[in-house]
């Protein structure tokens, strides 16, 4: 008994000793592989933007800020989509530590509807960045659509007067070539909501020269929806606008039918 209550003594304090060391909370997980921030800060990554029911296109800016302490380049913002294009404020873009810039991107939504995404993919040294605009195109009303193919059944001229031509021939004003078209015919022909009678010209149905084109787009045809664009018949396209918007289509859409 003598010899062994200096030893249990002993082993009480070790006991207590290593109680006190023993850590009493589980042990921190290593430390994450740590992701430094990217040095170009936005300021925000995703943006959401409503447009107006009449609207082509919706622009937004994205603005960014170089916290690095040292001069930074963006080569390149790309877009995730060819209806989207973009303008950066100089060539090179470099931005001096601390320094403020700003890019602009503008999407063409003639023909879309509902909730839209598109990316800008902006590449810099310290990593490419992923940001995004979120677009709510309104549907427009089915009631108003149906009214405005009656009218257009009983005059096909009708788009290009009152109220119709906010949509119809407002937007192709001064335009030639590839924007003509977007604004003037893109709008029936390129929807993706397009009507079942408004046929789809990436597919040839007959042999489609430079002659048929300019005939369509002057006359349009009588006892369809498709209405005559040229002043002389009527509609809001001069001559010359005529001629740039044949050129494009005639090169821009198959002239031969599909073989069979
Ligand atoms: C707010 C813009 C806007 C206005 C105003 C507008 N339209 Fe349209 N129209 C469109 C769009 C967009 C389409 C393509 C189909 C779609 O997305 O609804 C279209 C398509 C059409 C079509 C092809 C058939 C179809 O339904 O797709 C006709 C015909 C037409 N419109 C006639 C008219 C007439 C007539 C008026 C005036 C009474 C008018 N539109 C006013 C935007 C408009
Ligand atoms: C208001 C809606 C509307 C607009 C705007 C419109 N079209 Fe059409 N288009 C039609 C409809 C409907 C038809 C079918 C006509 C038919 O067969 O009666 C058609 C037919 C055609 C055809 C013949 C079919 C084919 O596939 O070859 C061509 C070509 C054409 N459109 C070109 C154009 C061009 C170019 C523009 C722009 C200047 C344009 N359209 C603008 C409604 C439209």
């Amino acid at each position: 008994m003598r010899t062994r209550r200096p030893l249990l003594l002993g082993l009480l304090l070790l006991s207590l000793a290593a109680g006190a060391c023993r850590p009493t909370a589980t042990p921190p997980p290593p430390p994450a592989p740590t992701v430094p921030a990217h040095p170009l800060v936005w300021d925000a990554m995703t943006k959401t933007q409503s447009t107006a029911l009449a609207a082509r296109s919706v622009s937004v800016s994205f603005t960014v800020t170089n916290t690095a302490d040292r001069p930074l380049r963006i080569y390149d913002v790309r877009p995730s989509c060819g209806c989207t294009t973009v303008e950066l404020p100089r060539a090179p873009w470099i931005l001096a530590a601390g320094e403020k810039g700003t890019f602009r991107g503008t999407v063409d939504i003639v023909g879309k509807h509902g909730e839209l995404a598109k990316m800008f993919y902006v590449s810099s040294v310290p990593g490419t960045q992923t940001l995004m605009l979120v677009l709510n195109v309104p549907d427009p009303d089915p009631q108003a659509r149906a009214g405005n193919q009656q009218l257009a059944q009983a005059d096909r001229q009708a788009v290009f007067r009152g109220a119709c031509a906010a949509c119809h021939a407002e937007p192709a004003k001064g335009l030639m070539g590839a924007e003509l078209f977007a604004a003037a015919c893109a709008i029936c022909h390129g929807s993706d909501r397009r009507a079942s009678m408004v046929p789809d010209l990436e597919v040839a149905r007959q042999k489609r020269d430079a002659a048929y084109w300019e005939k369509w787009i002057t006359m349009g045809k009588e006892g369809g929806l498709m209405p005559a664009f040229s002043a002389q018949h009527g509609g809001p396209l001069s001559d010359e606008q005529v001629a740039s918007l044949t050129d494009y289509v005639a090169a821009q859409f198959p002239s031969e039918p599909p073989a069979p």
